[in-house]
């Protein structure tokens, strides 16, 4: 079951840019648990991969859902009895919803993007501690940096996302308050972005391919000892908060 491997859990990685990072993944030689809401999109994403000569392993999480995120884990600790790669893919953005009340969006927004992703980081924590090199890639946006969005001439600088750039400044937080908590125990915690990306989530817009996307997240996936931890960054280098 892939034991001698080092074993990473992907959140959101049906589709888009989750399924490239656990396709990258897995092409690094990484045993991969495809996190899904839904099982059969999962099967059918593993299918086609498997198609392209790479092996996922689909599993069922939903990462608002206490029940699934707890059975994960403990299918994790059967199974494997260590995590050794979390990345924090699964998210949401609804701005361009006008029918959702502005409380409602940023409650079903903080409930995937920051909720979900301190639920499975909480749940995989004493996986990620049995690991030797535990590491958490956090997967945030350059659209939530506080520091470019204060830049008149940054070329988002016009972009308003209100809801969602919120949501990404406080898993950007998460970030920093876990690479500290979890410094000493040598698990490694950052945050990246992929860049404007074409999947589902931009009605497939964005100048990237998902494969290109997956780059940055992958590097900071397999980052060796000599790594950063509580970094913000992209392809092309840190960012700032
Ligand atoms: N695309 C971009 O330009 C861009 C730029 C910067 C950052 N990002 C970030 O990159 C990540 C991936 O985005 P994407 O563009 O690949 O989006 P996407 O194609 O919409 O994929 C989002 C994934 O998250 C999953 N998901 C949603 N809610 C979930 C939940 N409660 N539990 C578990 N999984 C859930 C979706 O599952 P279902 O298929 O079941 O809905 C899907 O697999 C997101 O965090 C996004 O904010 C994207």
């Amino acid at each position: 079951m892939g034991l001698h491997k080092t074993i990473a859990l992907v959140s959101g990685a049906n589709r888009g840019i989750g399924l490239a990072i656990a396709a990258g993944l897995a092409r690094r030689g990484v045993h991969v648990l495809l996190g899904c809401r839904d099982l059969r999109r999962g099967m059918a994403a593993a299918d086609r991969m498997l198609a392209e000569g790479v092996q996922l392993r689909p599993v069922q999480l939903d990462t608002t859902d206490d029940v699934s995120t707890e059975a994960l884990a403990a299918l994790v600790r059967r199974d494997y009895g260590r995590l050794d790669i979390l990345v924090n893919n699964a998210g949401i953005a609804l701005d361009a919803d006008p029918s959702l009340p502005v409380a409602e969006r940023l409650q079903r927004t903080l409930e995937v993007n920051v909720i979900g992703t301190a639920r499975l980081t909480e749940a995989m924590l004493p996986l990620l501690a049995q690991s030797k090199r535990g590491r958490i890639v956090n997967v945030s946006s350059e659209l939530a940096s506080f520091g470019l969005r204060t830049d008149p001439e940054w070329e988002y600088a016009k972009f308003a996302m209100p809801t969602y750039q919120a949501s990404k400044a406080a898993v950007n937080a998460l970030t920093l308050s876990y690479a500290a908590r979890l410094q000493e125990q040598g698990i490694k915690v950052n945050a990246i972005c992929p860049g404007y990306t074409a999947t589902e989530a931009t009605n497939f817009m964005g100048p990237r391919t998902p494969e290109q996307a997956a780059v940055v997240a992958i590097n900071f996936a397999l980052l060796d000892d000599e790594g950063p931890t509580g970094a913000f960054a992209n392809e092309a280098g840190e960012l700032p908060w």
